[in-house]
């Protein structure tokens, strides 16, 4: 049983499509055994309880600089054993104290098909915004695995087409339901039974599926 730590700033519904997945045999061989928030008042944490999973703040204002706050993180997720850590919409750049100690088992969803509109700024509705700035027909949500800001192997992607209507809050939505919602589970459940390998920089996928 994979022991997964989740880590989360917001309100948490790509937490509970990983919840959910779980409870309806879509992810196996893997649990949520910890999640942790940057943000006291994040709605993940409660959804965490209700799951009765340990849920804890670790928030930067705790202690005196960036450093110690690292290590806090990193002492945290040592203690619980927590074996992949997956970054489901935490707004902290994940430092490389914590990515060395955890290589090729941290992984990020981030809502656009990477390498566009990812990297430095690229965070939230921002992204969004700036795909329908640039007039793309299509985006997307990429899972990868986190070596820094939205960099590291790919593991799994879905495209999702933009409408001529679509606002920030319209294509965010859809991106989640139609894509985030699904490859994160997907992607957790295809590393608990091991189907996942990084080979030469790039991630290979026994029997990978290439869904029409
Ligand atoms: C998602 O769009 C995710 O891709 C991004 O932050 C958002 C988190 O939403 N990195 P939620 O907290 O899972 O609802």
């Amino acid at each position: 049983m994979l022991k997964v730590g989740v880590l989360v700033s917001g309100g948490g519904t790509n937490l509970q499509a990983i919840l959910d997945a779980i409870d309806n045999g879509k992810i196996t061989n893997a649990q949520v055994s910890l999640v942790v928030s940057n943000n006291p008042g994040a709605y993940a944490l409660e959804r965490a309880k209700k799951h009765e999973i340990e849920a804890v703040c670790i928030s930067p204002k705790q202690f005196e600089n960036r450093e110690e706050f690292h290590k806090a993180l990193l002492a945290k997720l040592q203690e619980s054993g927590v074996e992949l850590v997956v970054l489901a919409g935490f707004l902290v750049a994940i430092p490389p104290m914590i990515v060395e100690a955890f290589p090729n088992r941290i992984i990020n969803i981030h809502p656009s098909l990477i390498p566009s509109f990812c990297g430095v700024g690229y965070y939230g509705l921002h992204v969004h915004e700036k795909a329908l700035a640039r007039g793309v027909r299509v985006t997307g949500a990429t899972v990868h695995f986190d070596t820094g800001t939205d960099t590291g192997p790919i593991i799994l992607q879905k495209a999702v087409k933009i409408r001529q209507d679509d606002t920030p809050e319209v294509l965010q939505r859809r991106v989640m339901e139609k894509a985030e919602w699904k490859i994160l589970p997907k992607a957790i459940d295809l590393i608990a039974n091991g189907k996942v390998k990084v080979v030469d920089g790039r991630v290979e996928i026994e029997e990978y599926d290439v869904e029409e």
